[in-house]
């Protein structure tokens, strides 16, 4: 197995840059996701380090080796797309060994090394079939045993499981998971669905027009986001995100939404006090409000964000509302057990642990 660097790679075709100094280390073994919204420079980046698409610029090793020059074959990767790419006319077995036998490798070998692939997948039973015999989540599983049975250094998968059914592509990510386990592989992945990426990497990377934004643990990216659009983009519902400005009083500083202000704790002064601009956004995550109506609570000083239900959604385990707040919207999950009506008026109590702060100006996260 290997290890895998992308030093500022590019990719530029013609005016359009695809991929902008991207820099990144990938460990041996290591599960790592590049996510981010269509048209970002995912698959562009994967096929670059596969060597089906030229850099413009940068270097890309692999296991040590610079590979820039090396055809898709000498990299001894495998990669698995979204399409699949089965022949249609052939059987799963000849489907899965049709990259042995491009290598040469003699049909006993083969023989061999597809059986194994098809054991670990538990498509024994399907050899003998023709792609249109499958259903999806076979012929997913035929696509996976095609790329295992090259033994590779490194899969590259390209947003596998999205012809899927959402209740197969759960599944299916689980047995990746597993996969990834029981082979030892270094596997870099690509998808737009943030819920797959923090299900299933090690680490994240979080790209938008070719840019890398963020490199991080699932935990890292939904803690500590580097930016707005990192804070936008991970986590499900999205971050509630509230134009608001900094003001001073007694000298504490306060979040000024324009509907209501919100103290801040001494620990961030630091961080607020060396923030450029005047302009700011303050996020708070739908799951960070405390489980209680601030009215429970009266006496205390906690900070309220006072708020109109609009409509509540009741899921069973939880319960999601919808509010406003004079000119702002904003999204809370609480417990199913909370007491709340439409058309009520409530306080909303933040989580102060879990608030962010954010430059309008440039997206950066202040705290
Ligand atoms: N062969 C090409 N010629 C010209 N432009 C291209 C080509 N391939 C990709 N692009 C452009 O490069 C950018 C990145 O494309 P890429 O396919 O890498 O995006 P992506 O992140 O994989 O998106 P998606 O989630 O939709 O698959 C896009 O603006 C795309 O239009
Ligand atoms: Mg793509």
């Amino acid at each position: 197995m290997a290890n895998v660097v992308l030093k500022n790679i590019a990719k530029q075709f013609g005016d359009v840059v695809a991929v902008n100094d991207v820099n990144l280390e990938i460990a041996d073994r290591e599960f790592v996701v590049l996510v981010g919204p269509s048209g970002c420079g995912k698959t562009t980046t994967l096929r670059m380090i596969a060597g089906l698409e030229e850099i413009s610029g940068g270097e890309i090793s692999i296991g040590d080796r610079v590979v820039n020059k090396l055809t898709p074959m000498e990299r001894n990767i495998a990669m698995v797309f979204q399409s699949y790419a089965l022949y249609p006319h052939m059987k799963v077995f000849d489907n899965m060994a049709f990259g042995l036998k491009m290598r040469k490798v003699s049909k006993e070998q083969r023989e061999k090394q597809v059986k194994k692939a098809a054991e670990i997948l538990g498509i024994e039973d399907l050899l003998d079939r023709k792609p249109k015999q499958l259903s999806g989540g076979q012929r997913q599983r035929v696509a996976l045993g095609r790329a295992i049975v090259r033994d590779p250094d490194v899969f590259l998968f390209d947003e596998p499981l999205s012809n899927l059914d959402a209740k197969l592509r759960v599944q299916m990510r689980i047995e990746l998971k597993k996969l990834h386990e029981r082979l030892q592989a270094t596997v870099v992945y690509v998808t737009h669905d943030q819920v797959e990426a923090m299900t299933m990497g090690d680490r994240i990377v979080v790209m938008k027009d070719g840019i890398v934004q963020q490199v991080g643990s699932p935990l890292d990216l939904y803690n500590r986001p580097a930016n707005q659009f990192v804070a936008g983009f991970i986590g499900s519902p999205a971050m509630n995100f509230i134009p608001c400005r900094l003001v001073q009083e007694k000298s504490r500083y306060q979040i000024d939404t324009g509907d209501y202000r919100i103290v801040l704790p001494d620990s961030l002064s630091s961080k607020v006090s060396a923030a450029r601009g005047d302009e700011f956004v303050f996020g708070i995550r739908p799951e960070h409000f405390l489980n209680t109506l601030a009215a429970d609570i009266e006496g205390s000083d906690l900070p309220v964000i006072k708020a109109t239900i609009n409509v509540i959604e009741t899921l069973g385990k939880e319960t999601f509302l919808d509010l406003s707040t004079g000119d702002h919207s904003l999204t809370a999950l609480l417990d199913a057990d909370i007491d709340a009506k439409t058309h009520q008026d409530i306080e909303l109590v933040p989580n102060m642990d879990k608030i962010h702060l954010f430059s309008a100006e440039s997206g950066e996260a202040i705290f």
